[in-house]
């Protein structure tokens, strides 16, 4: 039999053991008869020198072709093979897989860390202290006098050996103050308690971002402008400040710090409660009292003083209308930032 003859029995001989839709292992046995190093495709390359010297090309490019359809068509015989098997199963591969919820930060953090971002860049460093207080620092060395209602029952959690939970950030102007001397510039974030009623605008704990500047020459004006940069950075290029006379023990003047609304440009809305403004925090220049109580030389220091509520800029920010809900820790909620 010519060996062209042979080539063409071959090629309809797998035809035929293709027909019968054999198994996988059968597959695998076919392909190794056919083009396994000993199979019968590899002995016709080796007798290649046996046909006619002017037929040889053709020849050989007779059993590279047969070659190269054996394995194509076992290639294809073997994705069905697949393709029926993962249609039989009962794990359906092609459906989307199970996505897994990501956290992420709760919004007082994140607004936090905002904060802290633009002072940073206003030269501001970070300190921090325990949340739970002497009376001296929360108090006394901030010149609160013995009898001021700040202390009452009504505001103040008291904790054992007559400590307090601090009522706000300033007591941690106090220990800056006793451990390093002037210049000191920080921001002091952090966590704060007060015994009031709990309603849309009150908490039994939220937080504070103190912030301290003490040097010589320091001036009512840094303050303003700080602040100033602050809340355009924060809130927008267009937002104003507004500085109104108040009281606090620690600080001479001291003032609370509005920002125009940005939600209403200042034209009054619901939010503002149709003032236009909205009430960010308060400040003042460092009482020299509170100097004398850390030891700094009053005569030759001057410094600022601020405080603000985290919460209260968050839900501005992010137009939240009660308090609770940073502390409810829905994931509702929580989801959305
Ligand atoms: N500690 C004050 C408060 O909690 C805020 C404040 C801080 C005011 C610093 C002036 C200066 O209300």
């Amino acid at each position: 039999m010519s060996l062209f003859k042979k080539v063409d029995e071959l090629r309809s001989e797998f035809k035929q053991a293709l027909a019968s839709s054999p198994a996988l292992s059968d597959l695998e046995r076919i392909r190794q008869d056919y083009l396994g190093r000993k199979g019968v495709i590899n002995d016709l390359f080796k007798k290649i020198r046996e046909v006619e010297a002017e037929r040889r090309g053709e020849f050989g490019e007779l059993i590279n072709q047969l070659k190269l359809d054996v394995h194509d068509r076992i290639e294809k015989v073997i994705e069905t093979h697949r393709a029926e098997k993962i249609a039989k199963s009962s794990v359906d591969v092609t459906l989307p897989g199970v996505i897994y919820q990501r956290g992420s930060l709760h919004p007082i953090e994140q607004t936090m860390r905002d904060m802290k971002k633009l002072f940073h860049r206003l030269g501001f460093s970070v300190a921090e202290g325990p949340e739970i207080e002497t009376q001296w620092r929360n108090f006394d060395a901030l010149n609160f006098p013995p009898e001021h209602p700040a202390r009452d029952m009504q505001d103040t959690f008291f904790v054992q050996n007559g400590s307090v939970l601090r009522t706000h950030t300033s007591p941690v102007q106090i220990r800056l103050m006793l451990e390093e001397q002037p210049p000191i510039r920080s921001i002091m974030p952090g966590r704060v308690y007060r015994n009031e009623a709990i309603d849309a605008g009150h908490y039994c704990l939220f937080h504070q971002i103190e912030g301290l500047y003490v040097d010589e020459n320091v001036t009512l004006g840094e303050l303003k402008a700080t602040l100033e940069l602050f809340c355009r950075e924060y809130f927008g290029e267009d937002v104003k400040l507004r500085f109104r006379p108040s009281f606090f023990p620690f600080t001479e003047p001291s003032n609370e710090v509005d920002v125009s609304c940005f939600l209403c440009s200042g034209k009054g809305c619901r939010v503002c409660k149709q003032t236009g403004w909205l009430e960010i925090g308060g400040c003042g220049m460092v009482d020299p009292n509170v100097f004398d109580a850390v030891s700094y030389d009053s005569e030759k220091y001057t410094g600022y003083a601020f405080g603000m509520g985290v919460e209260r800029i968050a839900m501005l920010k992010y137009g939240i209308h009660d308090i609770r809900q940073f502390f409810e820790n829905d994931v509702r909620f929580l989801k959305q930032f």
